[in-house]
């Protein structure tokens, strides 16, 4: 079911008394980590109430084509762009013949034509209009355009009929609905990440903080999404717009940053610190700004901040802890001397004092460090280097998961 993680399913709900079933597959999809959003027919509405599907779903329940309303928030070819797939549960003989004939009649079969998504029907039927050879020859057509079934099943039917045409449990389905998806490499796990700079106030007009421009965690975010993980990126201000999916928590601090990282750690499987955190604040923060005197030298007076990723690494619920190491000069000695210190699984060092690679760049060179070897990955985007260094925390931190089972 970890496949389901942030994919995006549309539900659609035809007329059948089997359409009671569809809160409980809702709820479970919901569960499995899908966003869903439902669609019904008017007859569908006959059985079970939208209010019960929008609850259920937390989203609002699309109904009409022609609804200006709706179509202001997400209008059908959106919705139908929206979809990772297409659920249709229960799909009852009427709708399996318009789909067939290729009808673009209400909001549903509109939405069956406009989207690239897989398209999954379950049929629920009586028996006999299950066998009728209009529905076969509407099946094999469907069949024929890559249109997959989800049952029918056979047994006792509403109608007191017994034999095929039953919708299939909530359960099979969404566990069908899961097998249309590859596992990424972090399905069904939960990654936080920082990323981008922290700025340290001095007065209400300035403040201390540095180049990073959140481009490789925001990468990071990306590529953990697309390999199934749930996200938070931890962010700090910046310019870029955090990628779809993730949970976003902005802040600007320090110690902003560590109260939004350690939240929810015990729910954490691995812990990617990309942030520029600044070192130091100042130990007080001026309540107006500061003006220019006539000394020639200012002190400022700084504190140490807290350490966020060394903090994660020392906490009970310890998550597989990466770090970064920006460097000037002996970046592996560096590298290998956070690594130990700070306690981690894991640092990717990377050396900022190259123009092309490191702070606001779109490129970056890495060397992965941890306790036994040094990995080099050669200069190439960040995006692209962020599916790379995802694949291979992964990795490590699943081996790392079955070293920790054995003892
Ligand atoms: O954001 P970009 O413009 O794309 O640039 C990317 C980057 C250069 C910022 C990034 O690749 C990177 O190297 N990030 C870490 C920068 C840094 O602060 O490194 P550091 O060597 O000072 O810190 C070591 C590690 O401790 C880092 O994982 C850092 O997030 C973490 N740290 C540091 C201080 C602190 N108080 N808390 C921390 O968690």
């Amino acid at each position: 079911m970890h496949r389901l993680t942030n994919k995006q399913i549309i539900l659609g709900i035809t007329g059948g008394i089997a359409a009671y079933k569809s809160a409980e597959l809702t709820r479970l999809l919901k569960a499995a980590g899908a966003d869903v959003r439902v669609v019904m027919t008017s007859a569908a509405t006959e059985f079970i109430t939208p209010l019960t599907l929008q609850a259920l779903s937390g989203n609002p329940v699309h109904r009409h084509l022609l609804d200006t309303e709706a179509e202001a928030g997400m209008g059908h070819i959106e919705l139908a762009k929206w979809a990772d797939l297409v659920l249709i549960a229960p799909s009852s003989a009427n709708f399996m013949a318009r789909l067939a004939s290729g009808l673009g009649d209400d909001l549903l079969t509109t939405l069956c034509l406009a989207t690239d998504a897989p398209i999954c029907l379950a049929p629920a039927m009586n028996q006999a209009m299950w066998r009728d050879a209009s529905t076969q020859r509407n099946v094999e057509q469907l069949s024929a355009r890559g249109i997959r079934l989800f049952g029918p099943g056979v047994g006792e039917q509403a109608c007191g009929d017994t034999g095929a045409g039953r919708m299939l449990e909530p359960t099979e389905l969404a566990q069908l609905a899961a097998n249309c998806f590859h596992s990424g490499c972090l399905s069904g796990k939960t990654v936080f990440i920082t990323a981008g700079p922290t700025r340290e106030p001095l007065d209400p007009v300035r403040y201390l903080s540095n180049h990073s421009s959140g481009k490789m965690g925001y990468a990071l975010a990306q590529a953990a999404i697309d390999a199934g993980a749930r996200v938070r990126l931890i962010s700090g201000p910046v310019t870029l717009t955090p990628p779809a999916r993730v949970e976003c928590v902005q802040v600007e601090t320090a110690e902003q940053m560590l109260a939004a990282s350690i939240r929810d750690i015990e729910h954490c499987d691995i812990f990617i610190a990309a942030a520029a955190v600044a070192d130091y604040r100042p130990t007080a923060v001026a309540e107006h700004k500061i003006k220019k005197g006539s000394e020639e030298i200012m002190e400022l007076h700084l504190v140490k901040n807290p350490d966020i990723v060394a903090s994660v690494a020392s906490h009970t619920h310890r998550p597989y802890t990466v770090g970064f190491a920006a460097e000037t000069r002996d970046l592996l000695t560096y590298a290998r001397d956070k690594l130990e210190r700070k306690k981690l699984d894991l640092v990717i060092a990377n050396d900022v004092s190259r123009q092309e690679i490191g702070f606001g760049s779109d490129e970056n060179a890495v060397t992965l460090v941890c306790r036994n070897n040094d990995t080099p990955l050669p200069q190439t985007s960040k995006r692209q280097l962020a599916v790379k260094l995802i694949e291979e925390i992964a990795r490590r931190a699943s081996a790392d998961q079955e070293t920790v089972a054995d003892f």
